[in-house]
């Protein structure tokens, strides 16, 4: 891919989208050249690399951290990442950081619908709307929940060295132009961009909506299957990293650095998506939820959601997660004399939803795709009175869910709203009612 420059031409961008390969497995040593000969073999840094290009060694981990969760790749580049101006201070946009201290924790259920229109030409970044989050982007913990909605491809590049990006395509097809080489994600995938790792958003279609969860915390990795055995929930083989493609752009090129929760911007004289070969485990990848394995009861009531775990952020304490990723993935339900929609519960974990298409199993109404709502620590939440009543009174056959394809962002800490959000127009203000009116039964 050389000497093409970044533009907004939808035709070119879903043409490049459609003829990718990948690289195909999660967490390994991937090795990819764009230019045949481009990777050294036998070391990571020979005295002189290979056609000219300079290595470069990007740590996602400590060097020192345990073999397992170590992640690190080495880039062959035409020029090293060290050459560039100096960075300055550009505007945040609606961007928010942890700590997030605009307005208190609010106990309350909070739901709203999807983010307004955009202004013409608004791209992933100047898009990119912060939620809310917990934890500190400077202490590495915590999570913050953006959404976006953007009209116009990026011309510019970004980097966030405040955490990974996962982000949730709802609407809108994205190619994603990132140091290591092209990814395409549509609805129904997620895209996950390494801290650091430099990329730019290109649009397929007219428009783009989705979710991003900032993990600050520790890298997400697949969690562990215990009695499931070795197979299920999201296999590591449908995980999809890019292969190796670079730009061969001379000419100013704007790069945009999110670091502690302020956006730098520097213009460089040449692109810095300039990597012609690379090798390792630190990796932008994509992967499609409709490969995931769902697993649940074939007997009596349901297992708790975190049977639907795609990727987990492990804490310090074993079985705590920073922050864990979940999908409600389309599936079929036969508990025998089970209430089936998800039960009425209160849970010291919090919980941000979303809705990629369709409906939600729990909620009759109100709860649309591009839309979410916030469960903090202990609020008391579950199926609407609609749900409950209906699914109180069913008939009790296997019954296909497949209606839509919801998520959940769960986090250990409370999520704290952003000024923009808990003032925002498309804040429902009456989400409450939908458990008024569950009238009582118990009569001794
Ligand atoms: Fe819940």
């Amino acid at each position: 891919m050389s000497g093409d420059q970044p533009k907004d031409d939808r035709d070119n961008a879903r043409k490049l989208a459609e003829g990718l390969t990948h690289l195909t497995g999660f967490g390994n040593e991937h090795s990819s050249e764009a230019v045949p000969g481009a990777l050294p073999h036998g070391r990571n840094s020979p005295q002189r690399a290979p056609l000219g290009l300079y290595a470069e060694q990007l740590s996602g981990t400590a060097f020192t951290e345990p073999r397992a969760h170590n992640r690190r790749s080495w880039l062959y580049r035409v020029r090293p990442s060290a050459a560039h101006p100096s960075f300055a201070r550009t505007d945040n946009g609606a961007i928010r950081t942890a700590p997030f201290t605009e307005t208190v924790p609010d106990p309350n259920r909070l739901r709203w619908n999807p983010l307004p229109e955009p202004a013409p030409g608004t791209d992933w970044l100047a898009g990119l709307w912060t939620l809310g989050g917990n934890g500190d982007a400077t202490q590495r913990t915590g999570m913050a929940v953006h959404l976006y909605h953007a009209n116009a491809s990026m011309d510019r590049v970004f980097s966030d060295a405040d955490g990974e990006l996962l982000i949730v395509p709802e609407r809108g097809g994205l190619l994603l132009r990132t140091e290591l080489g092209l990814l395409r994600a549509e609805p129904g995938h997620i895209a996950l961009i390494p801290r650091g790792v430099r990329f730019r958003v290109e649009l397929l279609d007219d428009s783009a909506r989705g979710y991003v969860c900032e993990n600050y915390g520790a890298v997400f990795q697949l969690p562990d299957l215990g009695p499931i055995g070795a197979n299920g929930l999201a296999n590591a083989r449908d995980f999809m990293a890019p292969v190796a493609a670079y730009e061969d752009v001379e000419g100013p090129v704007e790069v945009v650095n999110k670091f502690c929760g302020n956006l730098w911007a520097a213009t460089y004289d040449h692109s810095p998506l300039d990597v012609v070969a690379w090798h390792g485990n630190y990796v932008p990848y994509v992967y499609d939820l409709s490969r995931f394995n769902v697993i649940g009861s074939i007997s009596y009531d349901h297992p708790d959601p975190s049977i639907f775990t795609v990727l987990t952020s492990p804490s310090d304490t074993p079985g705590l997660a920073g922050v864990d990723f979940v999908v409600f993935a389309p599936r079929w339900l036969v508990g025998e004399d089970t209430f089936r929609p998800p039960y009425f519960h209160r849970n010291v974990m919090s919980e941000y939803m979303g809705l990629i298409e369709g409906a939600y199993d729990a909620k009759a109404e109100g709860f649309v795709p591009g839309g979410g709502s916030l469960h903090n620590m202990m609020s008391a939440h579950g199926p609407d009175r609609e749900t409950f009543e209906r699914a109180s009174a069913a008939e009790l056959r296997p019954q296909k869910i497949d209606d839509g394809l919801a998520f959940m962002f769960e986090t250990r800490w409370p999520v704290t709203a952003t000024e923009q959000a808990a003032s925002a127009d498309h804040l429902q203000r009456r989400y409450d009612d939908v458990w008024q009116g569950l009238e009582r039964h118990f009569r001794p």
